[in-house]
């Protein structure tokens, strides 16, 4: 984007610190998908991990840089030289790269964690942004706990950083601890104080502990700032991060406070990204989240549905379209084809290769066979399921369950390995227990369950249900998945099987994704085995 006084910076760290939300590790995959959305949604800059991290972190920065066109590419350093070479290889490829530096400047930082002085702060940051300059012209620095940082300090070290070459400094609420009036009087005083700001864009990136990522972010730009990091559906550190698509609506929406400042966001892409980051992450969107979420544009009130039905602007401040929303369509049935389904597919916004298309086209098709409408969400998470378990270790092949209110809840699954097929049964306290139970006997991958949600897909009583399961392994690796189904003992167990395939995948490709820190290596399989043919014969376990 040119640089015109009226532009603010979308900056994205979904994939950085929008990961870092716990439970929201994403494949390499996952992430390369997500960044051209990103790219697609007209963001500026991606920040797209922190190379240093893992190999999969810097792998992952560097499949998207190789990928990605449009955004500058972005990846995430300490003020060390090891972070900085790792982070200026990892972005390398981009067409336009950046390596983004951080050093905390606050005193509880200096004085706790780093055990150094200001001088000692001041000189680091500069040696390091002169280091990354070396390997990429774009050089972002950031303040670590800015907003509680002295303000002189804050003012001397961002004079330091530009001299030294940084081309945007970023003013962090690392802790979300700033209101709106105290972060915009805190620019301002850059503004006033900082002799050689306008060589630089001044960034901010605002945590939302007190739920005012928004607002300061919003704050900031009235005050001169002219970019603002934030992730899709707020995702990120803690209570996350300032939400894209909420400060793209508020400048959008409200032209009267914000005067011309524009972003170069599309927003009728909002939604449909909204939607990938959700499923691919597994973090479901709350249901009355700002923009996004569900009952964003639905009225309930028997007056406010009055009130539309009379003129629309009576109680619609923003037009669903324009997020791109096109409300629930009746899309597909049973007598839909091959092709129709594909170009649907692909309408959504999901890219299958041929044979994930042949998968998810037999799957619908069962599906249609069951539920009388299949609707656009149904489509998207058929293709979810498609996208998500791109070589399971194990696939469920049969389950059934036994359950009710005098009866002791029994599961018997069987699953595929390879050509193997292994079952087993176990009881529980109730039939997704029981299922789980038997699972984690036959895997040897034992996992407890730290979030289980329930949420309807489409409308009627027939609709898929989709289970959100969030896992934890013995080792502490934490995991989370989706599945779906009109069985919801079947969504659960497949959820959680999903969290048992991805943990063993990620300790066989090592290397890739959060997960590579993972050390122990589960026991092969317990259950019994059962021949393949066996069950072509029609043989039930
Ligand atoms: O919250 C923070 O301070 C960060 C920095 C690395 C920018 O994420
Ligand atoms: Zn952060």
């Amino acid at each position: 984007m040119k640089k015109n006084k009226d532009n603010v910076v979308i900056f994205d760290t979904t994939l950085r610190d929008g990961e870092q939300c716990p439970g929201a590790s994403l494949t390499h995959r996952e992430k390369v998908e997500i960044a051209h959305q990103l790219a697609k949604l007209g963001v500026d800059v991606i920040e797209a991990g922190f190379p240093i991290a893992s190999p999969g972190d810097f792998a992952a920065v560097k499949a998207v840089a190789e990928a990605v066109n449009g955004p500058s590419v972005c990846g995430l350093a300490r003020c060390l030289n090891k972070d900085i070479e790792r982070c200026a290889e990892a972005v390398a490829p981009a067409k336009k790269p950046r390596i983004h530096v951080f050093l905390a400047t606050s005193a509880i930082h200096r004085k706790f964690k780093l055990r150094k002085a200001q001088s000692e702060i001041l000189k680091q940051a500069q040696q390091s942004i002169a280091y990354a300059k070396t390997f990429c012209n774009d050089v972002q620095f950031s303040p670590e706990d800015a907003s509680r940082t002295e303000p002189d300090f804050l003012a001397q070290i961002t004079e330091a950083a530009i001299d030294a070459g940084a081309t945007v400094v970023n003013i962090p609420d690392t802790v979300g601890y700033a209101t709106p009036d105290e972060f915009g009087d805190l620019i301002a005083y850059l503004f006033d104080n900082v002799p050689n700001i306008g060589k630089a864009v001044i960034n901010v990136h605002c945590h939302n502990d007190l739920g005012l990522a928004v607002a300061n972010s919003l704050a900031a730009v009235q005050h001169g700032a002219r970019g603002i990091e934030c992730t899709i559906n707020g995702l990120g550190e803690r209570a996350g991060n300032a939400s894209l698509e909420e400060v793209v609506m508020a400048m959008r929406t409200r032209p009267d406070r914000f005067g011309s400042l524009k972003t170069g966001i599309k927003t009728r892409q909002l939604y449909p990204t909204s939607r990938m980051v959700s499923r691919l992450t597994g973090m479901t969107v709350q249901r009355n989240k700002a923009i996004v979420g569900a009952n964003a544009f639905a009225h309930e009130s028997g007056i406010h549905q009055d009130g539309m039905l009379k003129e629309r602007s009576t109680y619609e401040i923003m037009r669903p379209e324009d997020i791109g929303i096109s409300g629930t369509e009746l899309v597909m049935g049973k007598h839909s084809g091959r092709h129709a389904f594909a170009n649907h597919v692909s309408k959504l916004g999901v890219t299958l290769k041929p044979d994930e298309l042949e998968r998810a086209y037999s799957r619908f098709t069962e599906l249609a066979d069951k539920k009388k409408h299949v609707y656009d969400d149904d489509l998207l998470m058929i293709a979810r399921e498609e996208l998500a378990d791109v070589s399971p270790v194990y696939m469920l092949d049969y389950l059934h369950v036994s359950t009710g209110t005098d009866t002791v809840p029994t599961a018997t699954c069987r699953l595929r390995r390879g050509d193997e097929l292994l079952q087993d049964a176990g009881c529980g306290d109730g039939p997704v227990d029981a299922a789980l139970k038997t699972i984690d006997r036959m895997t040897g991958v034992k996992g407890s369950l730290l979030d289980f949600s329930l949420q309807a897909i489409s409308v009627g009583k027939d609709a898929m249900g989709e289970v959100s399961v969030r896992v934890a392994m013995e080792d502490g690796a934490t995991l989370s998945a989706k599945a779906a189904s009109t069985d919801i003992v079947e969504a659960s167990t497949k959820a959680y099987l999903s969290c048992v395939n991805r943990y063993m995948r990620d300790i066989k490709v090592n290397g890739l994704g959060k997960e590579t820190d993972i050390k122990r290596k589960p026991a092969a399989g317990r259950g019994k085995r059962v021949s393949a043919r066996k069950k072509k014969t029609g043989r039930k376990a």
